[in-house]
């Protein structure tokens, strides 16, 4: 991953915090990739910004306003998440580092179209499916074969 952004950072405590109930620099680091101290730096960051609190050689929590922006941007990824993997655009994980490559240009109100794509999708499997058999079968509405 490239140097991981705040919204990296948010996503990464948020669900740490999901699964823990607090969240440590360590894990956070770990999570990223990344070294202790560029961890230590963006979450001090992060409680000048009140985001979180934080206090040195404690796990630290996110405040009301982290954890709401938290759970927004980690829904974002969850949306993208399921449309690519209709999509079938390959594992998991290439999956997830897909998204995590896009993630950050969608605002949450260019996020509602895919939203409501993807549940549509999911209420309509018959409907999904048959347009899946169609790019895969080169039936009519297959993109042609030079398309990249
Ligand atoms: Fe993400």
């Amino acid at each position: 991953m490239a140097t991981p952004s705040q919204e990296d950072y948010l996503e990464v405590i948020w669900t740490l915090i999901q699964e823990k109930g607090y969240a440590r620099v360590a894990d956070v680091a770990e999570r990223l990739g990344i070294s202790a101290a560029s961890a230590s730096k963006m979450v001090q960051r992060l409680h000048h910004e009140g985001l979180l609190t934080y206090e040195r050689y404690r796990g630290f929590n996110l405040t009301p306003m982290g954890y709401d922006k938290g759970r927004r941007l980690v829904e974002r990824h969850r949306i993208l998440e399921r449309l690519l993997t209709h999509l079938a655009l390959g594992t998991a994980s290439d999956i997830y580092h897909i998204v995590e490559g896009i993630e950050h240009h969608f605002s949450v109100e260019s996020l509602e179209p895919i939203r409501a794509l993807v549940d549509y999708i999911e209420a309509h499997p018959g409907w999904w499916n048959e347009f899946r058999q169609a790019q895969t079968a080169g039936g009519p509405h297959a993109p042609p074969a030079d398309a990249f």
